[in-house]
């Protein structure tokens, strides 16, 4: 971090773009709103930007960006970089992410010019159906996030092996080391850890090993800076091996997953476990202006991303200032029809979702005429935010680019956690439509498409994407936070592509969020008041939020990483 620290010189914009694209309007705008907001991203988390000559790790959490960092430094390639990244985090942000649970990773190999989009995503056990979760006649979505029926088949250790096994250069145990000493020898708990563990108090009081590691003997809960040690963790990932999938999947600790879930009436079976792939998928793309957008095929909503990047592309952003009220307006607007459309989006193998068609000019150009002359009334309500999932962010010296998003959906997942195994259970059932138009934890409401199927993946928000110019990644961008991840990405990606922002003042900018329904502007108290009001005399409902979602972020230029992580969340960028 001293490094990157000292090569810091907050530079306001990247190196790609063509300054004459600029208009004279969107400078002020751009130049007038940082003022306003620098102070965000400069006094809450002052580490959470850097610079690197040869690479840059990007992670939620501040420990596992040098665990990849060093790895990098150690001769490893973003492969190996991201996954120990990926292994670490799971340990110091355990409420968000682990290896109970699934991800998704996007991979650029410059070598070969060529993208890998792996999907590990957790299952649904071949016992679920559709009305799982009905209770003499109603639904009850509770059932699919606080327990044992909440939890889906988690893929994380399975999509680790399979990236570290085709593109990474080291054995399992060296990219598992850092998490294996993090977990063992403890870390200090973050504030935003902290936090959540405060929160989730009276939850994790009713869980075994959850109370063990994350309260005090006397039932109190740790500080921001208070050591948190997962040493049966810990054994677990030193018991993997080199051969992950082995153990987890069909061996010792398979076993005790299929016991833990006999205990507790759960349906994972150790069939259930032995099926388990991870899934090399066909990654999409989208043009936006001079820049081709690769992002995550469906069960990601990374085709949501790509329908609104393209519906506004800068000639219909000319002369709009980054979160300017009409810019706003036309985020908004685009925003509604990127999510009506996204109820389209499921699990492949079970539903013909049309993504070449939804990502053809004729449906963007739609998406865009509908976004100019909305139909809808607004109905206020309010959503939620929490701060599960986990994304990070490697590029290395040669040109390769990995980002990942993985989670255990809500915090602390399905509260539940096998003690022997120090492993969280993830709530991921909650991410399938509990029934149809019963809204799930993040007020997603669901569809026929989403429906709980055995064997299949829920639909998930989670879109790491990655950006070439000229056939060269210039930037990557992921996040977390439920829904408030496909807007958060398109905002900073925006700010970087069209509003030609560097990556931190990217991240810092304050954002909005609008999902159709709930159909109500949720926005970051951080935003202008005069923008607010202004868009509140355009019609629009507002709901005032602490803050949005976690993105982060790094713009690729020869010889120069800018990484930042979200100080709303904190973590780390580290460059070398
Ligand atoms: O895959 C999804 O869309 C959700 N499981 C993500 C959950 C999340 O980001 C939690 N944070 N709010």
């Amino acid at each position: 971090m001293a490094v990157s620290k000292a090569l810091m010189s907050k530079p306001r914009r990247i190196q790609f773009f063509d300054a004459s694209r600029v208009t004279a309007v969107a400078l002020a705008f751009a130049v007038t709103l940082f003022v306003a907001t620098r102070s965000y991203a400069d006094a809450v988390a002052p580490d959470t930007s850097a610079v690197g000559v040869h690479g840059m790790v990007v992670s939620e959490s501040e420990d596992a960006a040098r665990a990849g960092a060093e790895i990098l430094k150690r001769g490893g390639n973003a492969i190996d970089a991201a996954l120990a990244t990926e292994l670490a985090v799971g340990v110091t942000n355990p409420a968000a992410c682990g290896i109970g649970g699934g991800g998704f990773m996007l991979i650029y190999i410059a070598k070969t010019h060529a993208f890998y989009a792996l999907d590990y995503r957790e299952t649904a056990p071949l016992q679920a159906r559709p009305d799982m979760y009905m209770q003499a006649g109603k639904p009850n979505e509770d059932l699919a996030r606080d327990g044992v029926l909440g939890v889906a088949v988690p893929g994380e250790i399975a999509g680790i092996d399979a990236a570290l096994r085709r593109f990474g250069t080291m054995k399992f145990q060296q990219i598992a080391a850092p998490a294996e000493k993090l977990a063992g020898d403890g870390y200090l708990a973050s504030p935003h850890l902290a936090g959540e563990i405060a929160q989730l108090a009276p939850k994790l009081k009713n869980d075994p090993g959850l109370s063990q590691v994350f309260l005090k003997p006397d039932g109190s809960t740790p500080k921001a800076g208070d050591l948190i040690v997962a040493k049966n963790l810990a054994a677990t990932l030193k018991s993997l091996g080199d051969d992950p999938v082995t153990s987890f999947y069909h061996g010792e600790v398979a076993a005790a997953l299929v016991a833990f879930m006999k205990a507790h009436s759960g349906l994972i079976s150790s069939v259930d476990l032995a099926n388990y792939r991870p899934d090399w998928r066909d990654p999409i793309s989208h043009r936006y202006e001079d820049y081709e957008v690769y992002a995550m095929p469906p069960p990601s909503s990374g085709g949501v991303v790509l329908e609104m990047l393209g519906a506004l592309d800068s000639g219909h952003l000319a002369g709009l200032g980054v979160n300017s009220p009409p810019y706003l307006a036309r985020l908004i607007e685009v925003m509604r029809q990127g999510f009506i459309d996204r109820e389209q989006y499921a699990d492949p193998a079970f539903v013909g979702v049309q993504i070449q068609k939804l990502l053809t000019d004729e449906n963007i150009q739609q998406l865009r005429e509908r976004a100019l002359h909305p139909k809808s009334a607004p109905s206020p309500a309010a959503a939620a935010h929490d701060h599960g999932t986990t994304n990070l962010l490697v590029a290395d010296k040669d040109g390769d680019v990995v980002a990942i998003t993985t989670t255990i959906n809500t915090v602390f997942g399905a509260k539940l956690s096998v003690p022997a195994l120090g492993i969280i259970l993830n709530d991921e059932m909650d991410d399938f439509a509990v029934a149809p138009g019963v809204p799930n934890a993040y007020h997603l409401e669901g569809e026929r498409a989403n429906e709980v199927r055995g064997g299949k993946r829920p639909l998930s928000s989670m879109t790491p994407i990655i950006v070439t110019k000229n056939g060269a990644p210039v930037m990557t961008a992921g996040g977390s936070g439920g829904p408030t991840i496909i807007s958060g990405v398109l905002q900073v990606a925006l700010n970087i592509l069209a509003f030609h922002l560097d990556a931190t003042s990217a991240v810092a900018e304050p954002r909005i969020h609008e999902q159709a329904a709930p159909d109500v502007v949720i926005v970051e108290e951080a935003m202008p008041a005069a923008t607010r009001s202004a868009l509140e005399q355009m019609g629009y409902k507002l709901k005032v939020v602490p803050n949005l979602g976690a993105v982060g972020a790094i713009t690729i230029a020869p010889g120069n990483f800018r990484g930042a992580a979200d100080p709303r969340k904190g973590g780390g960028a580290v460059g070398y």
